[in-house]
């Protein structure tokens, strides 16, 4: 039977309503690292990642209204109050709504890979988004990413090579425990990881 699927209003943002650049912290009320993840989905990720880093905030960007309501669920029923989500297009919000500098770590886990050569110009790790995902990335501030789609990956790997990035170590452990601190995975990651698809994973520091 299918969950009924409980509405949280403290954990959204309407896009409707933004005026200029988000304050994150107007949003969660005190001055903390942000970390933004682009697709959040069911919201796996924010939920495990805000329970085990409490000392920072999580914000996702979801497009497809069904998993995103099911996102809103899962954040309010664990009562996380370190994670906010929004439901729009991620490009759009991060060029007209993101603030210089303000996001410390921005996570891309499993973006649609668009493998038809014609759609290839829709995935989001593109090089109109990079110039707008470093102006938001604090210096020091990191890019994660993960696919199992090999092509994507290469296209990743050249469009986050670039002088204003170093490349650093990023190994998820999927099924680690969030409580300790340890990377706790999504969704698709561990949809993924049961079918015994390889994963590649690439993350950059902003220098
Ligand atoms: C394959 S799913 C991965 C979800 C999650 N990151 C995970 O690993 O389980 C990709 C998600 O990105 C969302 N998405 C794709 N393009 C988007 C965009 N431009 N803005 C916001 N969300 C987007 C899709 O709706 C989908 O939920």
């Amino acid at each position: 039977m299918a969950r009924v699927l409980k509405h949280y209003p403290e954990v959204v943002l309407d896009p409707n309503t933004l005026v200029g650049r988000l304050d994150f912290g107007v949003i969660f009320g005190r001055t903390a690292p942000v970390h933004f993840e682009i697709g959040s989905g069911k919201g796996t990720f924010l939920v495990n990642e805000a329970r085990a880093a409490t000392e920072d905030d999580f914000f996702g960007v979801e497009w497809c209204s069904k998993v995103y309501r099911y996102a809103i669920d899962r954040i309010g029923r664990w009562a996380v109050k370190n994670v906010r989500i929004i439901r729009t297009d991620a490009a759009w919000l991060i060029k007209e709504h993101i603030a210089d500098s303000s996001i410390s770590c921005l996570h891309i886990y499993f973006p649609d890979p668009w493998p038809k050569k014609k759609h290839n110009k829709r995935r989001f790790v593109n090089d109109a988004n990079l110039v707008e995902m470093l102006r938001v990335l604090k210096p020091g501030g990191v890019i994660r990413c993960a696919t199992d789609h090999s092509d994507y990956f290469e296209q990743m790997e050249r469009v986050l090579t670039n002088p204003q990035l170093e490349r650093i170590d990023f190994f998820p452990t999927s099924y680690a425990e969030p409580d300790k601190g340890e990377w706790a995975g999504t969704n698709f990651e561990r949809k993924y990881l049961a079918e015994g698809r390889r994963i590649y994973t690439l993350a950059v520091r902003k220098r």
